[in-house]
């Protein structure tokens, strides 16, 4: 996969993702094909992408914001809403250019509508929405975690449900059993932190700064995952939800241990015995719920996702109990308007249209079907 980055003078990356996405770019569209506008802004990535039939990516853009939340530690909600504000148009016109369409060849928009930061979703939905209005075409809104889970679907043509997904984000640990396109049967999720929250809490508290995925994961690979052992929760009577608080404190714990003794800390140890604990849980857990409840596809999906430890991990054992692994590649684990547009080709099959009082919706809850065909209704 092809990644031409640009550094822009407000320190926003801008990035087009090209390549071994799309099977059939240069022909024209078949009778039939559907091909949607989809866009993405729940957190700090600006987003659009213009997919066809689901699986096939025309164009990928992304807008990152990471460089401008860095020296803030995480994310700062107001400053994102007004970058994707500033840059959303931008995004829109490159995804369409590059797919060498313009709005009159849009089937569809699709835009994200929750979970997530409010006021970035606001800025999303109205341009959604404001697409829609003017050129007619319908509007489909999407769970930003659906999209997690579709985005397995883009580079694995031979991916359909049922399989088991694990979700892993900065907000959200879910096991899933994905029953049908659009159809989520959730059997495990996080009491407390989410992997991703778990991540950048540690990254912080061990000093290597935000993003703390991303940096975990360099510093784990030059670290000793035996170093120390650190919990990995078991919750007794829910097998399949995990906790990673405990995890989270016992580090703390150690760190300020080691600064009261006036001991080094070793950042690489620490990262990689962390990632280690994190990393077991959710592979075992993963690997239990295909096998008790008879899957053989298993996938994952979300930032934590582009993990390398896990991606290792799940691989081997995956192999080891014949059941066939998908991942996505680590750009389109992280958010991307491409995944957005995958899991919307199988809501506008099914008939699914949004009004024009579309909302953003915070805290959305996965699988929601009952306010989606309210929202229809309207
Ligand atoms: O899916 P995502 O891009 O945004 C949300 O929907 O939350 O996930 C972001 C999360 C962050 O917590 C980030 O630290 C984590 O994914 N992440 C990683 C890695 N890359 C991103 N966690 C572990 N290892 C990585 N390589
Ligand atoms: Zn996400």
């Amino acid at each position: 996969m092809e990644i031409n980055k640009n550094v822009e003078e407000d320190g926003v990356i801008f990035m087009s993702i090209k390549d071994g996405l799309s099977e059939n770019k240069e022909n024209k569209a078949n009778d039939g094909d559907v091909t949607i506008l989809a866009i993405e802004s729940s957190c700090d990535e600006t987003a659009a992408a213009v997919v066809r039939n689901g699986r096939e990516v025309l164009s990928n853009i992304i807008s990152s914001q990471i460089a401008l939340h860095t020296i803030y530690g995480g994310v700062v909600p107001e400053i994102a809403s007004r970058k994707h504000v500033e840059k959303m148009n931008g995004c829109i016109r490159a995804a369409l250019s590059e797919a060498d369409m313009t709005l009159d060849d849009i089937d569809a928009v699709a835009v994200t509508y929750g979970p997530g930061l409010v006021g970035a979703l606001l800025v999303g939905v109205s341009e959604a929405k404001a697409i829609s209005f003017a050129t007619g075409k319908p509007l489909i809104g999407v769970h930003h975690i659906e999209g997690h889970i579709s985005a397995n679907f883009i580079e694995n043509k031979d991916l359909e449900p049922p399989f088991v997904c694990l979700v892993v984000s900065g907000g959200h640990s879910h096991l899933v059993v994905v029953k049908d396109y659009g159809e989520y049967e959730i059997i495990g999720q996080t009491r407390d932190d989410a992997a991703g929250e778990a991540f950048d809490k540690v990254a912080r508290a061990i000093g290597l700064g935000y993003p703390g995925g991303p940096k975990i994961d360099k510093a784990a690979k030059e670290g000793n995952p035996d170093a120390f052992t650190f919990p990995q929760a078991q919750i007794p009577d829910a097998e399949y939800d995990f906790s990673f608080s405990g995890l989270k404190s016992c580090v703390l714990n150690y760190i300020n241990q080691a600064k009261m003794q006036g001991q080094e800390l070793d950042q690489k140890d620490v990262a990689a015995s962390f990632q280690k604990a994190v990393v077991e849980v959710l592979v075992s857990h993963a690997i239990k719920a295909c096998k008790e409840y008879g899957y053989d596809k298993l996938a994952i999906a979300g930032g934590v996702a582009s993990n390398s430890g896990l991606r290792e991990l799940m691989e081997k054992e995956c192999e080891a109990n014949k059941i066939k692994f998908y991942r996505p590649s680590p750009v389109l684990c992280t958010d991307n308007a491409a995944m957005i547009g995958a899991a919307a080709y199988y809501e506008y099959q099914k008939g699914v249209r949004f009004g024009l009082d579309m909302n953003a919706v915070p805290n959305l809850p996965l699988g929601d079907r009952e306010r989606r065909f309210h929202a229809n209704k309207n």
